[in-house]
């Protein structure tokens, strides 16, 4: 079962410290979340996960965390400053804007059902900050909308420094910023997100087996993070709404509460990128300032030694969202159940990887000194494990403490009772199955690390 409705979600993430709208206390900005203790937890562990698959566990790729203030010349020359547009219309009646490829009914304004809308107008969606001391629009930078062109500008310092052949990879996650026109189904679509990015280069002719190879490999990385197969689906991008650099791209959707969108997409770049920031930036039209003497003529290319040429890598691209991941694994682990006739539970059946808390220790009677010296001390050897953050839970009301760690996902709670002190074993209730089991405290180290491993 996955959650009904977005509202079960958006409500069981602000009870329980998952996500707050930006701002909150002076009305929030829309398009702009806040993860709270849980939430940060909960998307570390998501993108830990993507950097040991995509970087540790592999033999043919590297990690690169760049800046987000973007140079504009990076950005003209990746296209972003002429083509990174929506389609924008004003309603004349009520002021409103709205994106014109996503009015409901057609040539009415979905605030006030006024018809009389401004033709559509391409709105570019980075938004700019001034750089330096002096704002009069003279110097300036681009908070990245995406975060892989770094990738590609450090194409050649990473190969210098690490001595890479082809084919290889460059990973990156982190803030990738869109001045979205309209915001919306909570953190699917917002202005400030983050990205986990992948860039493999390879050689041209090799591209479309590799594209499949990552279709195939991400959807597989999805599934092991949790969401069933079934809700995954594969999407060809139709040729007219490719996006300026592709070549092909197959969008990965997922079945959000809202309906089914995008959660990642795998492109086929070709040249595009290292072949545009490889030429004299003299061939565009500067548009700042501090950047008008500063020119590449860096060789984004490499040497085919057999053939003893120059060429310039194709590239794959699987780009996903980390916030529609954390929506997605959300919605996938959320169920409702019927614990007796009379009650309920709602429980985030989240795999123990991800999970924000992965233990929980409650000495049975609050403020006993003696139970709650030794839950310190049980949690803190399990977080010495380092596995992910342990919990002592010292209210002293069991059941509650139960069900609030049920809804935030954490597989096991410890509790440790009067007879704790006599046969030195605590009692480990699974969140799934509910079922109880004493374990001797001096094993406790052993089935812990069995457990999440
Ligand atoms: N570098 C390629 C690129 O940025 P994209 O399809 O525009 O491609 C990649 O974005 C992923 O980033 C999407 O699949 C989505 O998961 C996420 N994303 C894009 N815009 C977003 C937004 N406004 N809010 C949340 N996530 C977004």
């Amino acid at each position: 079962m996955t959650a009904q409705t977005m509202e079960e979600l958006v409500s069981l993430c602000k009870r329980r410290g998952f996500l707050f709208q930006s701002n909150d206390i002076y009305g929030g900005i829309k398009g702009l979340y806040d993860y709270g203790p849980m939430g940060v937890e909960f998307k570390n562990n998501l993108k830990q996960a993507w950097w040991k698959s995509m970087v540790y566990e592999r033999d043919d790729t590297e990690g690169l965390d760049a800046s987000i203030l973007s140079s504009p010349v990076v950005l003209k020359h990746s296209g972003h400053e002429d083509t990174f547009t929506d389609p924008l219309v004003d309603c004349r009646a009520c002021k409103s804007r709205w994106r014109a490829d996503q009015l409901f009914e057609n040539d009415k304004c979905p605030n006030c059902k006024s018809e009389d809308l401004t033709e559509p107008r391409p709105f570019n969606l980075m938004f700019k900050t001034a750089i330096g001391p002096v704002d009069d629009g003279s110097s300036f930078a681009y908070l990245r909308p995406e975060t892989c062109q770094q990738i590609f500008t450090n194409f050649k310092n990473i190969l210098d420094s690490t001595s890479r052949t082809v084919p290889f990879g460059i990973a990156q996650m982190g803030k990738a910023f869109r001045n979205e026109i309209t915001p919306r189904n909570f953190i699917f679509r917002v202005r400030e997100f983050e990205q986990m990015e992948l860039e493999f280069f390879v050689k041209p002719g090799t591209d479309d087996e590799w594209h499949e190879y990552w279709i195939n490999k991400r959807i597989e990385w999805w599934v092991n993070q949790g969401i069933k197969k079934e809700n995954l689906k594969k999407i060809e991008v139709e040729k007219n709404e490719l996006a300026h650099y592709s070549k092909r791209t197959v969008d990965i959707n997922y079945v959000f509460p809202h309906g089914e969108e995008e959660l990642e997409g795998v492109a086929n770049r070709t040249d595009f990128d290292l072949g545009s920031h490889t030429k004299n930036q003299n061939d565009f039209k500067i548009t700042s300032e501090v950047m008008k003497n500063s020119s590449s003529t860096t060789k984004l290319a490499v040497q085919d030694l057999e053939e003893k040429k120059w060429y310039i890598p194709y590239v794959i691209e699987p780009s996903a969202g980390v916030d529609r991941g954390v929506l997605a694994l959300l919605n996938e682990a959320y169920r409702e159940e019927n614990v007796d006739k009379d009650n309920k539970r709602i429980l985030l059946s989240i795999k123990p990887h991800l999970s924000p808390i992965k233990a929980a220790v409650i000495p049975l009677k609050k403020n006993n000194e003696e139970l709650v010296n030794l839950s310190k001390e049980i949690k803190s050897n399990l977080q010495k494990l380092g596995l992910g953050r342990v919990v002592l839970e010292n209210s002293g009301n069991i059941g509650k403490n139960y069900r609030r760690h049920d809804e935030i996902g954490t597989p096991i709670c410890l509790t440790v009772d009067f007879e704790t002190l006599e046969d030195k074993s605590v009692t480990v209730r699974d969140r799934d199955t509910m079922k109880q089991e004493r374990v001797s405290i001096g094993n406790l180290s052993e089935y812990y690390k069995k457990y999440f491993n």
